[in-house]
């Protein structure tokens, strides 16, 4: 039995599509159920989540959970954000099937992808810059 949440947060999802300027982009999927999450970070200079996005292939409770994750990141720092947990996901979402808990979880690890792209898209524009400089 889903939410009110779940339901209304599937049928009128606030953050889907994808994200104009993203500089940081996590895909992940689980293998059992198929479903894949991709998540759009847009993070300014400051490392601040000014816009989060995301695509999902999935499940009504995968969609959901996505929504609420990027609701949560955004306005935060990245390392905020990376302290994002599926509990803080489900805790607003209510009510969901334990087999569907691990929908909750994959949003968690979407953010965290997208957080971990982003650093790395970092590292190689300070190394490239150190290149430059020599
Ligand atoms: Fe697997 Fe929802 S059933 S993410």
């Amino acid at each position: 039995m889903y939410s009110k949440e779940i339901i209304e947060r599937f049928k009128n999802p606030r953050n889907a599509g994808g994200l104009k300027g993203a500089n940081g982009v996590g895909k992940v999927g689980n293998a059992s159920c198929g479903d894949i999450m991709k998540v759009y970070l847009r993070i300014d200079e400051n490392e601040i989540v000014k816009d989060a996005r995301f695509k999902t292939f999935g499940c009504c409770a995968a969609i959901a959970s996505t929504d609420v994750a990027c609701d949560l990141v955004k306005g935060k720092t990245v390392e905020e954000a990376l302290k994002v947990t599926n509990k803080q996901v489900y805790d607003i979402l209510g009510e969901m099937p334990a087999h569907k808990i691990h929908c909750s979880v994959l949003a968690e690890e979407a953010i965290h992808a997208a957080v971990e792209d982003y650093y790395k898209k970092k590292e190689k524009e300070s190394k490239k810059a150190a290149k430059q400089d020599k």
